[in-house]
């Protein structure tokens, strides 16, 4: 297996199949650092720079809270605004990384234009994490999501998955490769305006996924396992920022309710959305044997513990 000491986090494209098993081991090891809320010194010597060019609670924080659990430090912008690239300046990629990697030892980057993160990575000398790339990929999600699904359905082989959302989306492209190394056929739900590109298609033939399409939720619960839910209404991914504005509603096709859980759906199945959510999950599904969503938001603090442990040569 390649090492991930100094290694880069871009796209779950790359990721081999004991590779994910290896990152779902060490983040069993630490989860209970997290669990049980405490800090430790792992990578007392250790400092990662976050560079946000797109608003995220999640990623950033989550990346945030595992460094504080293994001891690091912690520095960078939730802005780019307030820096020369996002000024009258304009500050490249390369420039920016190149003052980044002088101020800390691994860079976690979101960026609302697709690949770069990427660019990041030719010209930095300290491993990048990708935290969303616009349409792009989202792959510290997916992983996070993969290993709620080993933790609460003891594996992740054999499982039937549902993704109900806008295909163009980053989570939905690292699921999608990520799916590519398990035995786990998966039924995309989209608007048609949102479906999978031709040329995602045909990636994912080339890759032997075992995926089909329906238009509607009602069509393809009854045998998923697992259930993850995008919005189907929600901002353009290309844009530095929205401001919050007029929008529609989530048609049923692609929203989960609680009827369409207690009527069609397996009485074990497990619903999984990396939020934020708009209507597509009504809060009252939170309460219901399905939803592990807030699970899912715990892991990702673990999961990023895992990567940075391992990309920082901490863990091997
Ligand atoms: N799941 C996710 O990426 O959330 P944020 O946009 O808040 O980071």
């Amino acid at each position: 297996m390649r090492s991930f000491m100094g290694r880069d986090i871009l796209s779950l494209k790359d990721f081999e199949r004991n590779e994910f098993f290896r990152v779902f081991e060490i983040a069993e090891e630490l989860e209970p650092i997290a669990r049980n809320r405490r800090n430790v010194d792992l990578l007392k010597d250790k400092t990662m720079v976050t560079a946000f060019y797109q608003p995220s609670t999640r990623t950033r924080l989550a990346h945030e809270a595992a460094m504080h659990r293994l001891g690091g430090h912690v520095t960078g912008f939730v802005d780019a605004k307030m820096t020369r690239a996002g000024d009258w300046y304009q500050e490249s990629i390369k420039d920016t990384v190149k003052m980044l990697e002088c101020y800390g030892d691994v860079i976690v980057m979101r960026h609302f234009q697709q690949g770069a993160p990427h660019e990041a990575a030719k010209w930095a000398s300290i491993p990048i994490i990708n935290g969303g790339d616009g349409w792009g990929e989202h792959p510290t999600q997916i992983l996070t999501d993969l290993y709620t699904v080993l933790r609460e359905k003891g594996r992740i082989d054999g499982l039937r998955w549902l993704a109900v959302g806008d295909m163009r989306m980053r989570t939905m492209h690292s699921l999608a490769y990520a799916l590519t190394q398990f035995d786990c056929p998966i039924t995309f739900v989209s608007p048609p305006d949102m479906s999978l590109t031709e040329e995602m298609k045909a990636d994912l033939d080339k890759y032997s996924l075992d995926y089909q399409e329906a238009d509607h939720v009602e069509k393809a619960i009854a045998d998923a396992d697992v259930i993850l839910v995008e919005p189907v209404v929600q901002p353009d991914y290309t844009q530095a920022r929205q401001e919050a504005g007029e929008h529609g509603l989530t048609p049923a096709n692609y929203k989960i309710t609680r009827d369409l859980l207690f009527n069609k759906a397996k009485s074990d199945a497990i619903l999984l959305h990396s939020l934020p959510r708009m209507d597509e999950i009504p809060a009252d599904v939170d309460i219901t044997k399905w939803s592990r969503y807030w699970q899912e938001a715990f892991n990702g603090v673990v999961m990023r513990m895992a990567l940075l442990a391992l990309v920082l040569g901490a863990m091997e």
